[in-house]
């Protein structure tokens, strides 16, 4: 590990012009600095870098970050990879602390189970170019299947001798552990003695992001009832399943280039496909994708274009990570291979050319293919067809990014025709949806230990659902990283008296369980346990946190056009502007924000300085607001209890008049404030 103290010295050398200024072109304005966005197509420049702040904004895209962050995006560095990076332009010693003992080991195995796999990847390789078996068996078969020399050496392709155990030889007797050598799954014990694991099986070995060999795929050569097609490295320190997308070491700076990323199910496919001139590839190993995998996929790119076989199963295995990939807010797409052919087979049947042509000419959006797919299966069943319905509008509602307003709203305009329905239908239903699944989230959360009630469902008068949706979406959000503004920016100034705002919001117990953002619940842990030492925490001491979404979030809750803007000083103004805000119909300001952002901007073109006690305030009264609206929902359910007696009743009945009152006091309090974000 890095030490602490290397660390300091490293973020103390930053300059963010210097360093961003050796990426992006960059013009002085004013106090800051204007350039071409690099992580956005643009002609006029609205990426911005404040040096005294120490972060760069994009008014166009959005992207903030600070040094670190940028280097992380923008070269794809990790962490440690990016300090180390900075240590050795600013030639700063890196000095290194002691691990756990745990963590040492840990790393030892690590590093030993590296070494051992870069050793046999140069030994199967060595035998496939060069052993006699290799040459006549493993290599005359992937000749056959079309792979030439070269593009065999980039992947590292190898071939492992039928012999019981000429690796597990060779590997001991250069004095590789025989325990480690298990670990790494290419040496079993057969009668209590060492033998190859891959006998006769072409070696496709496994890189990981930084292009080492993490571990392997052996693939048999003739094919045979009893074995199995694949043999895979187990499980170990370095090799995680779920973590890994074959080919990502060779495709990041394709996918970078083509933003998009391609997704097949196999080795041969990926290979073929790169041999083919189509780099942005990776493979998910024929299981269906986990959320670790598409979040690399997102790291590199918004979108994902699934390549599979277009029968039954492969069609079943491609929409099984449907659902979690909007989650992550990934654009879909899908291409379905005919004629019972995988890409490999297929690319090799066609020809490079012709199949990029397909691609590019098949590619489908895969929740309208979704929903084809299963409206060609219901035919005339109405009832089949309702399930259709509710279906395609519960997958909708799944997109819950806040910038994937628009495409939802694209979605229910498409589905709905396809499925001949009233769009407005369509919408009452995704939101029903949406509202579901907030409904249970914040039960889930605010209630651990107690069996969720069911709650009550507003029917939405259509017409008015869109204002609906947008509360329920993006209300909390929202909120919740006002309180994170309002913290880091006023939260060691006055409230009153010897009070802090800090001191103010943390009065009340404050239950980090009820934040929808779990981000957000960290950053107030870790604010609450400063301020209790009197300590009060501001963007600049979370700027560098490991963890990047906290410095995402930090950064982005704290930093808003609103602020370049002095115009509209005077307090009248601004309580007529946030006022108008709140009055603002949502249709006007959902077209404002998505399709003018300046016009959008211009809204929330005022100075919040003077106003901080205002903004404080707010948060108090929607944490206050969260707060009463779970107790009455608790309250209903005491309400609801058969077995209450008169008395009982009339209690309950007291205590909700109570908090209804109490709601409607600290919601006209709300009234009055906004919350710019
Ligand atoms: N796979 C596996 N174990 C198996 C079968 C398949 O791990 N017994 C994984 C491999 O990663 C394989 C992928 O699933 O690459 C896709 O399987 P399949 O289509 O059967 O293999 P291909 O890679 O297409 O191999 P080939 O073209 O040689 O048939
Ligand atoms: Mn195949």
């Amino acid at each position: 590990m890095i030490a602490q103290e290397t660390i300091r010295q490293i973020l103390n050398h930053i300059d963010i012009v210097d360093i961003v200024g050796s990426f992006v072109k960059l013009k002085k304005r004013g106090a800051n600095y204007l350039g071409l966005c690099p992580f956005h197509n643009e002609k006029t420049p609205s990426f911005t870098v404040s040096p005294s702040k120490e972060i760069y904004k994009c008014f166009g895209c959005g992207r903030s970050g600070n040094t670190v962050s940028f280097l992380m995006e923008h070269e794809k560095y990790s962490y440690v990879e990016t300090l180390r990076w900075l240590a050795n332009k600013y030639n700063i010693e890196i000095e290194e602390t002691e691990a756990s003992p745990e963590l040492k080991l840990q790393q030892q195995v690590a590093e030993s189970l590296y070494i051992i796999n870069s050793y046999a990847q140069k030994y199967f390789s060595d035998i496939l170019f060069n052993d006699d078996e290799g040459q006549n068996i493993g290599l005359s078969y992937l000749k056959e299947r079309g792979f030439r020399e070269a593009i065999i050496q980039k992947f590292q392709l190898g071939y492992c001798l039928e012999q019981r155990d000429a690796f597990a030889k060779k590997a001991l007797a250069s004095q590789f552990n025989n325990e480690y050598l298990q670990k790494s799954g290419l040496v079993v014990m057969r009668d209590d003695k060492p033998a190859d694991n891959y006998r006769g099986r072409i070696i496709f070995p496994v890189h990981n992001q930084t292009g080492k060999v993490i571990g392997f795929g052996a693939r048999i050569i003739k094919s045979n009832d009893k074995a199995p097609k694949y043999i895979n490295t187990p499980e170990n320190e370095i090799y995680i399943k779920s973590k890994i997308l074959y080919g990502s070491y060779f495709a990041r700076q394709a996918i970078d280039k083509n933003d998009e990323c391609l997704l097949v199910e196999g080795y041969t496919d990926v290979i073929s496909l790169h041999q083919a001139g189509i780099e942005h590839v990776v493979a998910s190993g024929g299981t269906s994708l986990t959320q670790d995998q598409l979040r690399l996929i997102k790291k590199y790119t918004n979108n994902l274009t699934i390549i599979y076989d277009g029968d039954a199963a492969g069609i079943k295995a491609a929409l099984r990570g449907l659902d979690m990939a909007l989650e992550e807010g990934l654009n879909v797409k899908l291409v379905l291979i005919p004629d019972k052919e995988d890409p490999d087979s297929y690319v090799n049947k066609i020809g490079a050319a012709a199949f990029r042509d397909f691609v590019a000419a098949n590619k489908k959006d895969f929740i309208l293919f979704q929903l084809e797919v299963s409206l060609k299966e219901a035919g005339n069943d109405s009832s089949k067809k309702a399930a259709v319905v509710n279906q395609v509008a519960e997958t909708i509602a799944k997109m819950n990014k806040i910038e994937d307003f628009t495409r939802q709203q694209d979605y229910v305009q498409q589905c709905a025709q396809l499925l001949g329905i009233e769009e407005t239908g369509l919408h009452t239903l995704v939101n029903k949806f949406i509202r579901e699944k907030i409904s249970k989230e914040e039960f889930k959360s605010a209630q651990k230990n107690t069996p969720p009630a069911k709650l009550q469902q507003q029917p939405a008068e259509p017409g008015d659902l869109s204002d609906e949706t947008f509360n329920l979406l993006f209300q909390d959000e929202l909120q919740e990283r006002a309180i994170v503004r309002v913290l880091l920016t006023y939260g060691a100034k006055q409230w009153a008296g010897e009070k802090t705002i800090a001191d103010y919001i943390f009065e009340d117990e404050i239950d980090e369980e009820m934040f929808k953002n779990k981000k957000v619940a960290e950053v107030l842990k870790i604010y609450k346990e400063k301020n209790r030492e009197g300590q009060q925490l501001s963007v600049a001491d979370f700027a560098y946190f490991e963890d990047s979404e906290i410095v995402k979030l930090v950064i982005e809750s704290t930093n808003h056009p609103y602020e370049l803007s002095h115009r509209w000083n005077d307090e009248d103004r601004a309580h007529t502007i946030n006022k108008a805000i709140w009055e603002l119909k949502y249709e006007e300001f959902s077209s404002k924000v998505l399709y003018n952002k300046n016009a959008a901007s211009e809204v929330f073109l005022y100075n919040v300085e003077d106003n901080y006690r205002d903004e404080a305030d707010g948060v108090m009264v929607y944490l206050k607001l969260k707060k009463i609206k779970r107790l009455i929902l608790l309250n209903e359910e005491d309400l609801k209890k058969p077995t209450s007696t008169a008395e009982e009743i009339k209690h309950f009945q007291e205590v909700h008049m109570h908090l209804k009152q109490m709601q409607i006091e600290l919601g006209n309090r709300k009234g009055t404030i906004v919350y710019p974000f």
